[in-house]
């Protein structure tokens, strides 16, 4: 870390412990964290890949179906903010085929984490095929029910290993022609396995196809960075600098077309994402 990021972290941290003078209990939990990023060594890219897997497979309960955008679990009780977070996504989608000129609808979509369906109700609609793939059984179950309800019978689920996302590649034989990832890749237990997967989303579309990706951007602050430690508890902190993502992504053989910047987003309450759209 640099000279000058260090000053500026320390500054950051001193004055958030004065802030919590006045609430000592959280002082001191802020304190822990810190100290822990700072010190406690990363765990192997193996270990939290299962930790992933097992995180995402416990068995079924209110709060994981909620994490999962189940529609009716938790907060998604509220079924207008269940349908609000996926037309949200159908809208940026729709932008961004406004501005770089795509009026074709996708033959073929793919989505990597389709959880409940929150995405799927919307998307399904514009393809021939919906692609959904996930690490949890329950999660592809919830979304073909989700499908199935609404009339759709387009819906193929592909269940993956977190630890080996390749194998998708193995049981997807049709090429793509939009590839969507949100509220996941935040999930991913280090960099380098989002980085795995772009280039996977890179190998399963076709020539002129669209990859819009959703990924949580970094800012100054150690908060926003990865922990690779503990997965559990840090389930929602994989994140990239926008730059490095931009730059990552042409390595893999995309076009860069533009990224949208959302520093706060009050429909899940959470921070600073960004979402790309990259063409091939
Ligand atoms: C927050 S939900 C997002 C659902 C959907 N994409 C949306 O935007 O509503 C996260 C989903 O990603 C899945 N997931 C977590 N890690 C994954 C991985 N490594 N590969 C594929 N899916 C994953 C989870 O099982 C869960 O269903």
């Amino acid at each position: 870390m640099e000279a000058s990021t260090v000053l500026r972290e320390s500054g950051r941290s001193i004055e958030q412990l004065k802030k919590l003078r006045r609430h000592p209990i959280q002082g001191v939990r802020y304190l822990f964290r810190w100290a822990e990023f700072c010190l406690r060594p990363a765990e192997t890219e193996d270990k939290l890949r299962k930790d992933a897997q097992q995180y995402w497979n416990a068995p079924n309960t209110e709060l994981l179906n909620q994490y999962s955008h189940w529609r009716g679990a938790g907060i998604f009780a509220d079924d207008d903010l269940s349908l609000a977070l996926g037309r949200k996504n159908l809208e940026v989608y729709q932008q961004f085929c406004r501005m770089i000129g795509v009026s074709r609808p996708p033959r073929r979509i793919v989505e990597w984490g389709c959880g409940g369906g929150a995405n799927a109700v919307h998307f399904a609609p514009l393809a021939e095929t919906y692609v959904g793939i996930d690490i949890a059984q329950p999660s592809l179950q919830e979304c073909a029910r989700q499908l199935d309800a609404a009339g759709f019978r387009n819906f193929e689920p592909v269940l993956v290993d977190a630890c080996a996302p390749d194998t998708a590649l193995t049981q997807i034989a049709q090429k793509c022609d939009l590839f969507l990832s949100t509220y996941v890749f935040e999930l991913f237990p280090t960099p380098a396995y989002g980085l795995q997967v772009l280039k996977i989303a890179r190998k399963l579309l076709n020539e002129g196809g669209m990859a819009i990706i959703q990924i949580r951007f970094m800012r100054d602050s150690w908060t926003s960075r990865p922990k690779r430690f503990a997965y559990k508890r840090n389930v929602i902190s994989n994140a990239y600098r926008v730059e490095t993502f931009w730059d990552e992504a042409e390595k893999c053989g995309f076009s860069p077309q533009a990224v949208r910047l959302v520093p706060r987003e009050t429909l899940n309450d959470q921070s600073n994402y960004a979402y790309f759209v990259l063409t091939t």
